[in-house]
């Protein structure tokens, strides 16, 4: 029997310029260019092993076995990271310091853990490049946490869809010290999950077009505002590229509202906030909660504003944080153990 672990940990990003809709190719290319932040203040733990003796894959997602859903896709990234096609079987085990699946971006985290974590207990010595390449290929937006800071997703091309597509540093965290309040509001029901939503939006909602055409501009302006390190500009293009993005899945047919009153409440709010002269923004992923973009000097009262807001059940600081990375390794060994 052989037997190879490792332990990663990755952290989640949030998208200032979205991601939505894929392209009509093999290998989860996105159709838009997007910019992320990744965040320190959450993260995901994942342990490797990969063992001869086990049957099946095995996963264990916050202490409790996972659908065999995701362990396959798991597996399946497993498969492309593992250097020959005799891969052994392997014990996954992740968690998160965060809610799971509710528009926190836990696949992002999850599959950057999980691409650096196999990457080392398989022995494949694959660059930092080639691993957001392979998470890509199971969630697009987990290419980006494998960086840290603000981080780039260029759109893929029809042309050349065999291509890596990794997603690639645009400026380390320390570029510019900005805060993220994540307001988590009262959950009703699951949301429709990314995958399914934006495969949903891009066939039946008749601002999809428009929405392809317009994101690579906002894309450009929050592109420009982050290396400029204009936060007006940022603040601005970010809350038009999450409107947007949700004005086209609102608009498929039926509608995709991923926002419940209290997405609201907390969006008018940071509105309130504005107009009371402070420093913030807000943005919003498919799901009902809402992140507040905000500085260092202005973050202990966005926190306490969006805290009483009705249905807000409790707020998360977040900071610019660094890339997946490996916290621990244990080289093959033989004869178990
Ligand atoms: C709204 O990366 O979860 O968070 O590639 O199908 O796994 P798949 O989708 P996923 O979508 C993220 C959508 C978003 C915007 C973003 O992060 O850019």
């Amino acid at each position: 029997m052989t037997r190879s672990s490792a332990v990663a940990q990755a952290h989640p990003n949030i998208a200032l310029a979205k991601y939505w809709g894929k392209l009509d190719a093999p290998g989860n290319l996105p159709a838009v260019p997007s910019l992320s932040l990744t965040l320190a203040g959450m993260v995901t733990t994942t342990r490797v092993t990969f063992e001869s003796s086990l049957p099946q894959d095995v996963l264990l997602l916050n202490d409790a076995p996972a659908s065999r859903r995701d362990t396959d896709r798991v597996g399946h990234l497993l498969d492309h990271i593992w250097p020959s096609d005799k891969r052994p079987r392997a014990e996954v085990v992740s968690t998160n310091d965060f809610p799971t699946a509710a528009g926190l971006a836990s696949s992002a985290s999850a599959f950057a853990a999980l691409a650096v974590a196999a990457n080392r207990a398989a022995g494949a010595g694959r660059s930092e490049a080639e691993l957001s390449d392979l998470a890509r290929r199971s969630s697009a937006s987990a290419a980006r946490s494998l960086f840290g800071g603000f981080v780039e997703l260029p759109a893929g091309r029809t042309d050349e869809a065999d291509a890596p597509a990794p997603a690639a540093s645009l400026a380390a965290p320390e570029h510019w010290d900005l805060r993220l309040v994540i307001a988590v509001t009262t959950t009703g029901r699951k949301p429709v999950g990314s995958t399914e939503g934006m495969n949903h939006t891009a066939g039946t909602s008749p601002l999809y077009r428009a929405w392809l055409d317009a994101a690579p501009g906002i894309f450009a302006r929050v592109r420009r505002a982050v290396m400029a390190r204009d936060f007006e500009a940022l603040g601005r293009a970010a809350e038009h590229s999450a409107l947007t993005m949700h004005a086209t899945a609102i608009a498929a047919e039926p509608g995709l509202i991923y926002w419940t009153g209290s997405t609201v409440e907390a969006l008018a709010e940071v509105r309130r906030m504005r107009a009371d002269g402070l420093g913030v923004y807000f943005t919003v992923d498919a799901g009902p909660h809402v992140k507040a973009i905000t500085t260092p000097a202005e973050v202990a009262e966005v926190k306490r504003r969006l805290a009483r807001v009705p249905g807000v059940q409790r707020t998360i600081i977040t900071r610019p944080g660094p890339g997946a990375q490996l916290v621990e390794s244990r080289p093959a060994s033989e004869g178990g153990g």
